[in-house]
């Protein structure tokens, strides 16, 4: 059975983290979508449209990855896709919490929808987007927690290109 993943996210930026979840994701299953939620409750550095360009830029050795970008519920948005699963990453027990409640309204909104989670390499455990934006903007090195690519639009966003 071709089994198709949404990993869905805010992804302000992408990271290594983020990165890391997709290739393992992309071993797992047929095909991946990686959906990038426009309105979260967020209040995003990056537009969605370059939200979009900067994940499909660092994921063009993924032949089943997809990237999108969404605006209506999750769940409906996965039925347009014909998803079978929906993919979270879990970083440590603090993001728990929120994921166990996302999964349930999302299995109350659709019942034939799993969520499936999986762990990032530990390097990588304790990334988060909005620590990176802060370090970038107090114009520290980024470097090894995002691509290249990311680390430019960073510090061009932050007027020190
Ligand atoms: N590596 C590094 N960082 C990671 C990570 C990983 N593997 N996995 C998650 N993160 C970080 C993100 O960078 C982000 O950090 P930040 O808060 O500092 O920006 C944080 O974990 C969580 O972000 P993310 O995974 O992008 O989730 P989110 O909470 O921003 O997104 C949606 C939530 C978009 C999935 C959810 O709001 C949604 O489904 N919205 C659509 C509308 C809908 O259906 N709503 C009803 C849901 S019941």
């Amino acid at each position: 059975m071709e089994i198709t993943a949404i990993y869905p996210g805010t992804f302000d930026p992408v990271t290594n983290g983020h990165i890391d979840i997709i290739a393992r994701a992309a071993r797992l299953y047929s095909k991946v979508i990686v959906a990038v939620a426009v309105s979260s409750n967020k209040v995003p550095l990056f537009d969605v449209e370059q939200r979009v360009k900067l994940l499909e830029e660092v994921t063009v050795k993924f032949d089943n990855v997809t990237i999108i970008g969404f605006d209506n519920l999750l769940v409906d948005c996965a039925k347009q896709y014909n998803v079978n699963v929906i993919l979270r990453g879990l970083r440590a027990i603090s993001d728990f919490e929120y994921e166990f409640q996302l999964a349930g309204m999302n299995r109350r909104l659709s019942p034939d929808l799993e969520t499936v989670f999986l762990t990032p390499a530990e390097q990588y455990e304790f990334i988060s987007s909005s620590m990176i934006k802060e370090i970038a903007r107090l114009d520290g090195d980024v470097s090894s927690f995002v691509p290249k690519v990311v680390q430019e639009h960073l510090i061009e966003k932050f007027n020190r290109g």
